[in-house]
This record gives structure tokens, sequence and C-alpha cells, in this order.
């Protein structure tokens, strides 16, 4: 089949650097890779559940028909933004169809012309996307180094220029978390407006680290997302009554596109209405678990320090990296690699992610697996 030679170029520097993605068959093996942190995803009293609810509410419908602002806008919507809202302690929620969508479509149409965003290094693809989109101009600053933010922020806080400041509250290729409270406390001493992405959060630590901070109402927009802890599909951004307003009129990814089915908000719907903070317990428990015995087996040094339900083991070099994964197949683990260009060449790393429904027993193994192998 013809393919233009640039891009079977580019095809095969990534073959040459043992970087080419392709696709694979969802696996039986002990899942310490997925984002269905709490089991959600697969729990059928979830699924029942929604189900039940379409039918009582005569919902037999397939599919959205259109963009929210045309035909898409159902019933269920309105419900579901306000149960979110009250749920994560904001004046207003709007649904995205994902967390890609509804970063690019944030910052592509909030930041303007002129005004400046300061986001951490690691932020996810999603944001970089969007902050490629927007007209403003963007710094980076080092990893959860607020010196460093600070130090930008004076740089910039002079010119007559709106200030975003852009971070996650648990990293998704790290697992690690910045000081949100000094980070708060600098852009509103710096005037700018404070963002963050709680994907890897929310459900993991109830309804995320903001309200758990009582930042929410110093914080300017949050962005949530439901195919992690939640384990359906979907995102929020959350922010004021003013903010959502402005989105709905300027994000384009919301408005060109056909809005979730019902079923999609049937199922936001009951997962919230489900939750309750006990539901992570085990998942906390396996978290400790996890970090004591790294120690144990003396190869916590490898790990980035986290208390989230991602963890990972630096193992550097995408070939390296590979074949520890390989070798943990093998042993019936599903252990991603997470390689360059994902990651910065030299910190390719095994990403652990950790489940209510993992048993300790499966911890020790994997972790015994890979102190043999990782060495
Ligand atoms: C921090 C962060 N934000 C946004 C997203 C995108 O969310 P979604 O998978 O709903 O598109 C992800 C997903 O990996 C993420 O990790």
């Amino acid at each position: 089949m013809f393919l233009p030679s640039k891009l079977q170029s580019k095809l095969k520097k990534r073959i040459d650097n043992t970087s080419l993605r392709s696709l694979h068959q969802k696996n039986n093996l002990i899942d310490f890779s997925s984002n269905d942190y709490l089991g959600y995803a697969s729990n059928e009293e979830l699924f029942f559940k929604t189900h039940q609810f379409l039918l009582d509410r005569n919902l037999k419908i397939n599919g959205a028909t259109g963009s929210r602002l045309l035909t898409g806008n159902h019933e269920l919507y309105t419900e579901t933004e306000s149960l979110l809202a009250t749920f994560y302690k904001t004046e207003s929620a709007l649904i995205f169809n994902s967390g890609y969508d509804a970063n690019i479509g944030f910052f592509s149409c909030v930041p303007q012309r002129d005004d400046i965003i300061l986001y951490d290094e690691f932020v996810h693809a999603s944001i970089r996307d969007g902050i490629q989109l927007s007209n403003a101009k963007a710094f980076k600053f080092k990893h959860n180094n607020i010196a460093h933010l600070e130090e930008l922020l004076l740089k910039f806080s002079s010119k007559k220029t709106t200030l975003y400041v852009v971070t996650e509250s648990v990293f998704s290729m790290d697992g690690d978390s910045p000081n949100l409270i000094e980070i708060s406390n600098i852009t509103t001493k710096h005037n700018a407006l404070l963002i963050i992405d709680e994907a890897h959060a929310v459900g993991v630590f109830g309804n995320g680290l903001t309200p758990k901070l009582q930042l929410e109402t110093t914080v300017f927009a949050r962005i949530i997302t439901f195919g992690k802890a939640f384990g359906c599909h979907g995102a929020a951004v959350l922010g004021s009554g003013a903010l959502i307003k402005y989105l709905i009129n300027f994000a384009r990814s919301f408005i060109y596109t056909t809005g979730l089915s019902p079923h999609s908000i049937a199922t936001i719907l009951q997962t919230h209405l489900y939750y309750i903070e006990s539901n992570t317990q085990k998942l906390h428990s396996n978290i400790h678990f996890f970090n004591k015995e790294i120690k144990r087996l003396d190869i916590a040094s490898l790990f980035i320090q986290s208390n989230s339900a991602i963890h990972c083991c630096i193992i550097s070099g995408n070939e390296k990296t590979k074949k520890v994964a390989n070798k943990l197949h093998e042993k019936n683990f599903d252990v991603k690699p997470i390689l360059s260009p994902t990651v910065s060449p030299g910190k390719e790393r095994l990403r652990f992610c950790l489940h209510s429904y993992n048993s300790e027993q499966e911890i020790t193994n994997v972790l015994e697996n890979l102190s043999i192998f990782a060495h």
C-alpha cells in the first residue's frame, strides 16, 4: 500500500529506535497497567444499575444525534452536570467527550493572545496540544519546582497579561504530586490563574486533591476525567458559571462534535452515585503495601516516590525497558513499558498501576520478579 516516503521514513525511525507503537488485544494477564483503579469498568452491579436507570427513564436511545448545541443535549446532561458540581464542590461543570477533548478545548480558547501560560514540563500531551492551538505564549517550568515557577511568575507578572499556571494533581507518567498549596499560594500572590488536571486523582482521592486541600475556591479551573478511577468515559471542566458559559461558546472540541450518548452520561451519573470513599480502602492498602515491598526488596531507589495508584520504575533505554516488560509478561504480569519519546530519553520506565482488585501476593510476586530482571 502507498505511503508517502516522508511518512515511511518516520515509521522506520520508530522501528530503528524500538519505539514503534502497535495495537494489542486485551490480555488476561494480572492487571498492573489499566487505569481502572477501583475495578468500576468491569463492575456488573454498576452496569445493571445504569441499564435499569435508562429503562426506568424510558431512554432507549443509542446515540446523541448531534452536537450538544444542536440536538445532542439530552436531559441527562443537566442532571449529571449538576450532580458533578455538587460532588466536586464547584459552581459549574461542563461535560466533554474525553479528557483529551476537554484539555484541547479549554487551552485552545481560554488563554488569549499576549497571555502567558506557565506549565509543568511533565503535563499530559492533551494539555500540550491545547496549548499549541492557543494564541498565548507558553513556557514550561521544571517538574514540581516551585522556585522555578516563581522565577517565571516574577519575570512575567509585571506585564499587562493574564498569567495561567497549569499542573496536574497526580502526574500521569510519574504518579507523583506537586505541592498544590504552595503552587496555589504563589499563583494567588502573582495574580495568576491556576488550572489543575485531576485525571488520576479523582476517585483515588475522593473528589480530588483540590477540594481535599480546600483549594476549590482559589483554583480557576479543574479538568477531571471519567475513564480512569470511574471506569467509564468522558470528562468535565469544573469552574465558575461564567467560565462554563464561555467554553460553551468558544471551545471548539465541545462545539464541533457529537455529544456523548445517553448511555455514557447515565454511566457517569451512576458511578458518581455509587461511589463512596470507602471503595478506595483496598486500593490505598495496596499502595501502602507496594511501597513497603519495594523497600523490603531494596528497589525503592529505582522508583519515583508516589502515594498515588501510579508507580514508576526507571529502567532507562527503550530496548531494556521493553525487555524487562516482556519478561514480566512471560511471568503473567501486565506492566506497560513507557518509552521515549513519550518520556525523555534516559527516563524510560515501567509504569505500575495499582488497583483495588490486585492481591498482596500479586504485588509481591511482580516486584520479586522485577528485582531480578531490573538489575
Ligand atoms: C493527566 C491526563 N489528562 C487528560 C487525559 C485524557 O483523558 P481521556 O483519556 O479521557 O481523553 C489523560 C489520559 O491519559 C491524562 O492522563
